[in-house]
């Protein structure tokens, strides 16, 4: 069942005006178009169709490798970077229970907005049925996290700071980069290492050192990222 509440177009417009930034939100039927005027960035946010779907229906992403290791059996995912959801809507794409933590409301509201009309969709509900969005900080989540929880996997995505000699991201991205910023991510990925019932994954830069400077237990590697994976029994 989704537990995201609905989201109504006249509650994401009201975020996006308190929002400091020049964006613009508007609901087609693409989905949720985000719209950073001041950087003339354009995406539409849709787990229906478009650019994330495409992304995540690919079999042989190095994302699958790191947290849907099957013969771990890693069912539940919990994602405290939800961003955009791409990633965790590609983990339940492909079978995952996935709870999504935002910490930015107005990114949470479209999420949860996109994935209410996943849940509206009869050849979707399934999937949406495997996620969640929660609008709260990561470290205030897991400080209040029961022991008998039954979280598989703890995944963290933190953003990159930009770098010079790279190219630039992919302009959802730079939207994301522009709302909002990392926050308490090495607290909380202390928490996550002593809390994750099977292993803690991190995504990094390809060659960015490890977060917190902890080695890995296994790392996957992709062209321009690497999964760092941290095994916890
Ligand atoms: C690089 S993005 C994640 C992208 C995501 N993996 C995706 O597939 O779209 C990082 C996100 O983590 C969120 N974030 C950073 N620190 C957080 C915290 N302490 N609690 C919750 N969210 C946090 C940011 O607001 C941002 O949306």
């Amino acid at each position: 069942m989704v537990q995201s509440p609905s989201v109504e177009a006249g509650q994401l417009l009201t975020l996006a005006e308190a929002s400091a930034h020049d964006l613009g939100i508007s609901i087609d039927d693409r989905g949720v178009a985000v719209e950073l005027t001041e950087l003339k960035l354009r995406f539409h946010h849709s787990f229906i169709a478009g650019p994330i779907v495409k992304r995540a229906i690919q079999t042989n992403q190095t994302l699958l490798k790191a947290c849907n290791n099957k013969q771990r059996n890693i069912r539940q995912v919990l994602d405290l970077t939800a961003g955009w959801g791409v990633d965790g809507y590609t983990l339940a794409r492909h079978g995952q229970r996935v709870t999504l933590i935002e910490q930015n409301a107005l990114i949470q509201a479209i999420v949860a907005h996109s994935l209410a009309q996943l849940a509206a969709d009869p050849a979707n509900a399934e999937i949406a049925g495997r996620l969640s969005i929660e609008a709260i900080d990561a470290k205030r989540y897991l400080q209040n996290l029961p022991g008998d929880h039954e979280f598989d996997c703890i995944y963290l995505d933190p953003m990159f700071p930009a770098h010079k000699s790279t190219a630039k991201p992919a302009k959802e991205m730079q939207i994301l980069q522009s709302l909002t910023e990392n926050s308490d991510l090495e607290t909380c990925f202390e928490l996550a290492l002593k809390q994750a019932r099977k292993r803690v994954v991190v995504k990094r830069a390809a060659r960015a050192e490890p977060l917190g400077q902890h080695k890995p237990d296994l790392v996957q590697r992709a062209k321009t990222i690497r999964f760092d994976i941290y095994l916890t029994t």
